[in-house]
């Protein structure tokens, strides 16, 4: 049988996963793609450190190029995160015509672009389902299972961070300062949360989103933005006297006019599909010309919900190498007045 080599960059928490997914379901991926799939080497910034893994299996280096211009490597996964370091490595990858899976939200919100392109020049895969909503499948949702479709509003509730503080807030009557002391203690929020809390980290996931749904070059700049740091007790009380829920919403709406990018917190009526998505979950609800409405939902984050997002790019890679195809997502066809009202 073919042998796959994968050269992962970062042994972090999801990294991590990653190397458990493909350890313990060999039998799935070896089915899936007619190959035998194995990590060979890791970028890892401490070559002694000691992990709760056992890496005996592996190739720890310090040095990128021992993965990136490895010529036994097919394709390289990137989950260091950061973005000037993870996007120079991931266009020396391309360069050398590795395939790359990514989990990076910043980086393709911001290089997302220029990555794409040069992919596609040296005709290599870029994937990066988990760049969005982590578990959730909902970027190949939106480009392959809905690809006869005119997508026209996308709604995520794409930050468990927020959520987890929105919910405990209305729940329990609790302050945003003491929920989100909690949510860092039980490791649910970044000791600092600010990209979180302030919408950015939603922001980027709506940009990706927006990119892909509607086929426009968004930028992070066209995502107006407002967090939750000044929702109060009060805002939720009137909230549930009203009978509506709270909730950071990242909407791309598009008209016949213009296409609308925001992050914000909305007051949702308590019998919205969205409204009921509690503590870190995530989901994403979309309107479709044809289908209707239709929502995807599930982790977020996490280890191996992520990692699952990221292999499963990985089977859809060595499936179109084997076809000769470099690609990743499949943008959908321009086809509004909106989309050139918002170029102008
Ligand atoms: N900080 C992010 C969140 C992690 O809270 O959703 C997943 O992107």
């Amino acid at each position: 049988m073919e042998q796959i080599n994968i050269g992962l960059l970062g042994l972090g928490t999801v990294g991590s996963g990653v190397i458990q997914i493909i350890d313990e379901h060999q039998q799935e991926l070896q089915h899936q793609t007619g190959s035998a799939v194995s990590v060979s080497k890791v970028l890892v910034n401490n070559k002694t450190k000691e992990r709760d893994m056992d890496t005996s299996h592996l190739i720890l280096t310090e040095k990128a190029a021992d993965v990136i211009e490895d010529p036994e490597i097919d394709v390289v996964i990137e989950v260091m995160g950061g973005i000037t370091e993870a996007r120079d490595y991931i266009l020396q990858a391309i360069q050398n015509k590795k395939h790359v899976v990514t989990a990076n939200k910043d980086l393709m919100a911001l290089h997302g672009t220029e990555l794409l392109t040069k992919a596609e020049e040296n005709e290599c895969c870029l994937f990066y389902e988990a760049s969005v909503a982590g578990g959730i499948p909902v970027i190949r949702g939106i480009t392959e299972g809905l690809a006869s479709d005119r997508i026209t509003q996308m709604m995520g509730i794409v930050n468990g961070t927020t959520n987890y503080i929105l919910t405990k807030m209305a729940q329990e009557e609790r302050d945003y300062e003491e929920v989100l002391a909690e949510a860092q203690e039980l490791g649910f929020a970044e000791s600092d949360p600010t990209s979180d809390v302030e919408g950015l980290d939603a922001a980027r996931k709506i940009a990706i989103l927006a990119r892909l749904g509607f086929s426009m070059n968004v930028e992070l700049d066209d995502v107006e933005l407002k967090g939750i740091t000044t929702v109060t007790t009060d805002d939720m009380d009137y909230c549930n006297q009203l009978g509506y829920t709270l909730k950071l919403i990242g909407l791309a709406k598009r008209t016949e006019e213009r296409v609308e990018l925001t992050v914000q917190p909305m007051l949702l009526p308590n019998d919205h599909p969205l409204a009921s998505v509690q503590n870190e979950y995530n989901a994403v609800y979309v309107h479709g010309e044809a289908v209707g409405e239709t929502m995807f939902y599930g982790p977020g984050a996490g280890s191996l919900p992520t990692a699952t997002a990221i292999v499963s790019d990985l089977v859809a890679t060595i499936k179109n190498l084997k076809l000769g195809a470099g690609s990743g997502f499949a943008s959908r066809p321009l086809h509004t007045k909106a989309i050139q009202a918002n170029e102008e």
